[in-house]
């Protein structure tokens, strides 16, 4: 069964059993719910739902795909996810519960939805210390993909009343754990190669967890990996057409609503099921026995926009 769609009435509930029995319920259904964490509040859904993940994206009305951040209960849940060197397992040991975030190799084994990682090999894991995301986690048993709450565009939010105001109607939940102690996002740090790379400052200090790791720092050279840097990494190899109502000779087809293909990104014409197939179709037509790729024409609205985006990037020539 499908879970409701928006508009919602968005509710606040203070932390407790019944927010978190009620944040859980919500999670399960597939749906994203706001959490605070010692850091901003974080829109959360299930990571291994790739249509869950899709909700943050049209909650969030958000024109591009952006890899989310997984939360994790515990360091040997964050093993199952991705490949940690022994100075990424000490980071987090030394860490965690808190606010670091940790990039490393995406497992290929790694239950966790193509939509959350966008594509990228790497996978951004955080285990927090906020009680409430704990007590989540631990009520899901699933890790949870959650970037800050707050609609595209706007800053990040650091109490429900925040939330509220840009997330309202387009959410069921807030938990509210009143103001966030930290009020910045988490340090992101890559350990990757043999090096540490600062992606994102934040509350914990860079210099620190380098000296930790007796590793070489990189400091990005001040080239931060914006969005749009990191998505042309796993445009496909092949050339890529828009807009392909039919397919030439040659081109695996990706259909959408009434345009069929060799497989569809949603015969319903849904844009939440599509997003959620996005990256994967794209690999399959990847790996397909054709020499380019053709994809039907994708509605700009909503989510489409950002299903558009990531469809133009990757037709650009290179
Ligand atoms: O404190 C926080 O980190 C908050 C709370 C809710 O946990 N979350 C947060 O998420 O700030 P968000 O989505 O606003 O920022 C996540 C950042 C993005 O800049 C994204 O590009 C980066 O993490 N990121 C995610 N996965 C990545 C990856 N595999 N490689 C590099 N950067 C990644
Ligand atoms: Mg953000």
């Amino acid at each position: 069964m499908s879970p409701p769609n928006p508009p919602f009435t968005t509710e606040i509930r203070p932390y407790g059993k019944a927010a978190i029995a009620e944040a859980a319920r919500l999670i399960g259904e597939g749906l994203p719910v706001a959490m605070p964490t010692e850091t901003v509040y974080g829109l959360a859904a299930d990571a291994t739902n790739g249509e869950a993940v899709a909700r943050i994206y049209e909650a969030k009305g958000r024109p591009s795909f952006n890899p989310l951040i997984v939360h994790v209960q515990s360091l040997a849940q964050a093993k199952d996810y991705g490949v940690f060197s022994e100075a990424a397992e000490a980071a987090a040991g030394h860490y965690w519960p808190g606010p670091l975030t940790i990039v490393v190799e995406r497992r290929a084994d790694s239950p966790i939805a193509e939509l959350v990682t966008a594509g990228l090999p790497t996978i951004a894991l955080r285990c927090p210390k906020h009680p409430a995301m704990q007590d989540l986690l631990q009520a899901t048993g699933t890790p949870l993909a959650a970037p800050s709450a707050n609609a595209s565009g706007t800053i990040s939010a650091t109490s429900a009343d925040h939330v509220m105001k840009t997330l309202e109607g387009r959410i069921p939940l807030i938990v509210d754990g009143g103001r966030t102690e930290q009020g910045l996002e988490s340090t992101i740090v890559r350990f990757t190669g043999d090096t540490v790379t600062l992606l994102r400052p934040g509350p914990i200090n860079f210099e620190e967890i380098v000296r930790l790791s007796s590793l070489p720092a990189n400091f990005s050279s001040g080239k931060i990996e914006a969005p749009g840097q990191l998505q042309s990494h796993y445009a496909p190899s092949k050339p890529l057409r828009l807009n392909v109502e039919a397919p030439e000779a040659g081109e695996w087809m990706i259909g959408f609503g009434p345009v069929p293909g060799h497989e569809t990104l949603s015969n319903k014409g849904d844009l939440v099921e599509a997003a959620a197939r996005l990256f994967e179709a794209l690999h399959r037509a990847e790996a397909s026995n054709r020499d380019a790729i053709a994809v039907a024409p994708i509605p700009q609205t909503g989510i489409g926009a950002a299903i558009n985006d990531r469809l133009k990037r990757a037709a650009a020539p290179r």
